[in-house]
């Protein structure tokens, strides 16, 4: 999930690989780790935080080594510490390892490790990876055998890294997962990002998911998953410093909306299974707990909440358990009816918000079980719960929050089907088919995401309108808030949201010429109830734009189509287009998108 960087050639490695952990520091992770090659022997440093504190601390620094490989660490397994530093050693010490991703299966493929006397020294998944490979090492005697029957035992994503005194090179494997070959001349480079060796060749090579690569000083070699060598294509990169940090990219906000479909992915594997219960390791309720929970609450703030109000539609549905949201900072001071039965949430993608935290802390006094989900492994939320999911997005950096929140909310309709397994309250095959919709979601954003001309165009219309209003019922009006909060966020422009049948009570009274209007409706049921609540603005003057998954044509309006899928899902395919649309007006009225004024990722002040 965050950086890797391999480099075998002539030079000094160990400046290129700092300065290519340094190139991807923006990413954000927690902690750093290198392993070089010396006189036959691998030597191995780490440390938590930053690449400055590894290279502070590195007695490999003087090292003449010119073959390597590096890692930065976004923790998904294991508190950020030296010892869940990558790379990892294999029990016989030949083997190192970086990894980023996560590998699903990493329990089973731990007690079966162990059952054949391998031991542990980290909390990681990425530790069972040395050993398999030791173990078919030992079996096979011929490394890229026992490298493509180790990554064939892997579920889940990764790119991975080997250094072995075995052989000279370094060997490759992606899947899922980010990562490139950088070709240079008597030297080659491995990243998980272009950034990271930009300074040192523009020409790469891609590899494909299944692929696997053994790469020297002055060679190259290709193998697809059944080991018959393959043709890559050399691809030259141009970028100037600027695009490279945001991957080709304009803005990070940009390239955290195109990530939401890998975000997606992320959070559920391993969680969501088909043909089989859903999987949540992280908690441990148990059906007689469930079965006594008097109500759910969660809390949150911003987008954050906004997830939650999906959360809670889900929640009630499935499980048939009353489910409460409140703004954390409204729940801290209002009075609660909380007892041990009562459930709280706390949704959180930074985990370091001051009045979720606040909330939480609350909560516990009261008595109840809590869960905080969020994006940061190990910050001061996960702390504090009972529980903790972690949402597994990657880093976010751009203020708005995008990817986060579409795991949010996958994260929580998860959660939602797990315990309607275990308190057998709906029926198995309608929980079967959510579970398949939910995988399903990734690629039907891919499909949104293909539309961005047509976005701009929208956004080019709208980006001089004073007051903008979304609107619409159930789940959608929650998409109203979350867009019209993005709106408002990064293109300073008015914007209010409402139920759709709450605009005569009031509302309607702004409408005049010109006025924008956004309407979302992916609940056929309530279809004609919106659209004549639309008809009523564009009488009044309105321009309207409605993102819809119904078959429906109008001639009056701007008409976003997305694919379908359960409308209790389907805030998190309707929020796409209204993102790009946010971003694109920002980009014509020339704002910083990223850094909005006024704002700041994590809130740590009430
Ligand atoms: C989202 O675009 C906002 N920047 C903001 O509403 C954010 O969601 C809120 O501050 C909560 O942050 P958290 O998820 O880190 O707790
Ligand atoms: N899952 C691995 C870990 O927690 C790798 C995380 C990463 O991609 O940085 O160590």
């Amino acid at each position: 999930m965050c950086g890797i960087v391999g480099y075998t050639g002539k030079q000094k490695a160990y400046p290129i690989l700092i300065n290519g952990l340094k190139a991807l520091e923006y990413r954000g992770y927690d902690s750093a780790g290198i392993a070089l090659f010396e006189s036959g022997k691998l030597k191995i440093s780490k440390e938590k935080g930053r690449v400055k504190n590894l290279d502070d601390n590195s007695d490999l620094k003087s090292s003449n080594s010119s073959i390597g490989i590096a890692h930065t660490r976004w923790a998904t397994h294991g508190v950020p510490s030296s010892d869940n530093a990558h790379p990892h050693l294999d029990n016989s010490g030949n083997f190192a390892v970086v990894h980023n991703g996560i590998i699903e299966n990493y329990l089973e493929l731990k007690e079966f490790l162990s059952k054949n006397g391998y031991k542990f020294k980290s909390e990681t998944d990425t530790e069972v990876i040395p050993n398999l490979i030791h173990y078919y090492y030992e079996k096979e005697k011929d490394f890229l055998q026992a490298f493509n029957r180790t990554i064939k035992d892997l579920k889940g994503s990764y790119a991975i890294l080997v250094l072995s005194p075995l052989f000279d090179g370094i060997y490759v494997a992606k899947m899922n997962s980010p990562l490139v070959i950088g070709e240079g001349e008597d030297e080659n480079f491995i990243a998980s990002d272009i950034p990271a060796v930009l300074e040192y060749t523009k020409n790469f090579y891609f590899l494909n998911d299944g692929d696997l690569a053994y790469i020297t000083n002055n060679s190259l070699v290709f193998y697809n998953n059944d080991l018959k060598e393959v043709n890559i294509p050399k691809k030259v990169i141009d970028w100037d410093k600027n695009a490279a940090d945001k991957n080709g990219y304009e803005d990070f906000m940009l390239k955290e909306i195109f990530e939401q479909p890998r975000a997606i992915n992320e959070t559920l594997a391993g969680r969501i299974i088909l043909e089989d219960k859903c999987n949540f390791l992280d908690i441990n309720i148990d059906s007689k707990y469930l079965k006594n929970v008097n109500k759910i609450y969660i809390v949150a703030c911003g987008t954050a909440m906004h997830a939650g109000r999906v959360g809670k539609t889900v929640l009630e549905e499935l499980t048939d358990i009353v489910t409460i949201v409140d703004v954390a900072s409204e729940f801290r001071y209002n009075y609660q009816v909380i007892d041990k039965n009562t459930l709280c949430i706390f949704i959180s993608q930074s985990g370091e918000t001051a009045d979720t935290i606040a909330a939480l802390k609350l909560a516990k006094k009261n008595g109840a079980k809590t869960i905080a989900i969020s994006n940061v492994i190990g910050s001061s939320i996960t702390r504090e719960a009972d529980y903790t999911i972690y949402t597994h997005a990657g880093p976010e950096i751009a203020v708005a929050s995008t990817k986060a929140y579409v795991s949010q909310i996958s994260t929580i309709s998860a959660l939602a089907i797990y315990f309607a397994e275990i308190l057998q309250v709906k029926d198995i095959t309608y929980l079967e088919k959510l579970k398949k919709e939910l995988l399903d979601i990734p690629e039907k954003i891919d499909d949104i995401l293909k539309n961005s001309e047509n976005y701009k165009k929208i956004a080019k219309d709208i980006h001089n309108v004073k007051n903008c209003f979304y609107i619409g019922r159930g789940n959608d009006y929650t998409t109203a808030m979350e867009g019209s909060l993005k709106l408002k966020e990064i293109a300073y422009i008015h914007s209010e949201a409402y139920p759709a049948g709450e605009l005569k009570h009031g509302p309607i009274a702004l409408i005049e010429d010109g006025t924008s209007v956004i309407g979302i409706i992916t609940n056929k049921k309530i279809l004609e109830k919106t659209i004549s609540n639309l008809q009523e603005v564009i009488t009044r003057g309105a321009k309207v734009v409605l993102v819809t998954d119904c078959n429906y044509e109008n001639n009056d309006m701007i008409i976003i189509n997305i694919p379908k899928t359960n409308y209790l899902f389907a805030p998190i395919l309707a929020i796409v287009p209204l993102q790009l649309i946010a971003y694109y007006v920002a980009k014509e009225k020339n704002l910083d998108v990223d850094k909005p004024r006024n704002l700041a990722k994590s809130v740590t002040v009430e």
